[in-house]
């Protein structure tokens, strides 16, 4: 319900408590119900053959097709501006790279996608290591796809700070730098450098330079939580529906609920759905609503991990989150976070009232969906 909306150009208040259902399944099975309603997809696959230990992996050969299986579902559930982002990283065979990643995203645009950008994934903390004949892997890629040429876009929300160049260079603007030139080296791009003069912020390049995800997550290919945060930022407007198809640890709901979208999250595994649910009761804002048909309680989840730890021989990949939880996680936090849970759910007290958020004044291109859309 909208509490007061009075002027588009300021800041408005909402009784808006953002929404997150994780959904234990397929993701080509359970997106049937979210036709047309989705802003953004965003997500990283499972890498082709690559985590065999910990879910099923395709092979590099077959990932392209496999993939295309996965089309239907994700254009039918976009809303005609909407965009999907694939963080995926390709391979090494046989000592050479395979290019499974290049042919799919060639599939995907012969299936109907348009390529909007392609963003790197700069790791500022790359795994260290040997090969005889490649260094250290430091990025991945973020494929940017839509489904028509102009999709929704907030360039604003990720606007950063010009910098010390801009001081430097604005500070000596020569004749030349006030109008707009063919540049010295002829290639044809111009550019009028008064033009920044007294502005303080400047778009992103499309290269992101974020640090792998430190701690153990419990699930063996957690993205760093910025990676999601930027996407969503960009390509989705507040109040908007974020879906991840291929949700791992939660990492996209928590970005997304943090941000003020909803989100839907979708994994085969249970334990990892169970995971997600965990890192959101804990880590998503108090105010946010969190949906998980499978689960009876928090305590039973923890629980349950505690009985696997207990039941296992040696340390096995997430354990140390599991003992993190647990150290975390004892009867007193759970029932204080989940006091403040119900308290924004009953939305009684005056303390409740801090859970309004103010949202800014928005990109026209957004403004007549907001006023009809998702806000409840
Ligand atoms: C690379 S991981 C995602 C990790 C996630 N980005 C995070 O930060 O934790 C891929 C996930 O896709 C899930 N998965 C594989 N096939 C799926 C399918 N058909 N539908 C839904 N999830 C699937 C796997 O269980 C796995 O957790």
């Amino acid at each position: 319900m909208i509490r007061s909306h009075k002027n588009q150009n300021k800041e408005v208040l909402f009784d808006y408590r953002p929404k997150c259902t994780i959904i234990n399944g397929d993701s080509r099975e359970n997106l049937v119900d979210y036709k047309g309603s989705v802003d953004l997809i965003v997500t990283s696959p499972p890498y082709a053959d690559a985590r065999k230990k910990h879910y099923d992996s395709i092979h590099p050969n077959k990932f392209p097709d496999w993939f295309l299986t996965f089309h239907e579902s994700y254009w039918n559930a976009l809303k005609p501006e909407g965009s999907l982002v694939i963080n995926i990283k390709d391979k090494v065979v046989e000592g050479v790279r395979h290019r499974f990643v290049w042919r799919t995203i060639e599939k995907l645009i012969d299936a109907g996608w348009q390529a909007i950008d392609d963003y790197i994934w700069h790791k500022t903390n790359p795994m260290p290591g040997y090969w005889p004949t490649r260094l250290r892997d430091g990025w991945e890629y973020c494929f940017h796809l839509a489904k028509s040429k102009r999709p929704f876009m907030n360039q604003e929300a990720v606007k950063m700070p010009m910098g010390g160049w801009a001081e430097s260079r604005l500070k000596k603007l020569g004749e030349g730098d006030k109008s707009r030139n063919n540049s010295a080296n002829q290639s044809g791009f111009g550019r009028d450098l008064s033009r920044w003069v007294g502005k303080n912020t400047v778009l992103p390049s499309n290269v992101l330079s974020i640090a792998l995800v430190g701690k153990n997550k419990g699930h063996p290919a957690v993205f760093p939580m910025e990676l999601p945060s930027f996407f969503i930022k960009l390509l989705s407007p507040e109040g908007g529906l974020v879906v991840d198809p291929f949700a791992g640890s939660g990492s996209t709901g928590i970005a997304a609920l943090s941000l003020n979208r909803d989100c839907l999250l979708i994994d085969t595994h249970k334990e990892y759905c169970d995971l997600a649910y965990t890192r959101l009761f804990f880590e998503a804002p108090r105010y946010s609503d969190i949906t998980y048909s499978n689960i009876s309680s928090i305590e039973s989840v923890i629980q349950k991990k505690e009985r696997r730890k207990t039941n296992q021989k040696g340390k096995r990949n997430g354990d140390g989150f599991v003992e993190d939880l647990l150290a975390m996680a004892t009867p007193e936090y759970i029932q204080s976070v989940k006091e403040e849970r119900e308290m924004y759910n009953a939305g009684k007290t005056k303390k409740h009232k801090k859970a309004f958020y103010k949202i800014p004044s928005r990109p026209s291109l957004s403004k007549r969906k907001y006023a009809t859309g998702v806000l409840r």
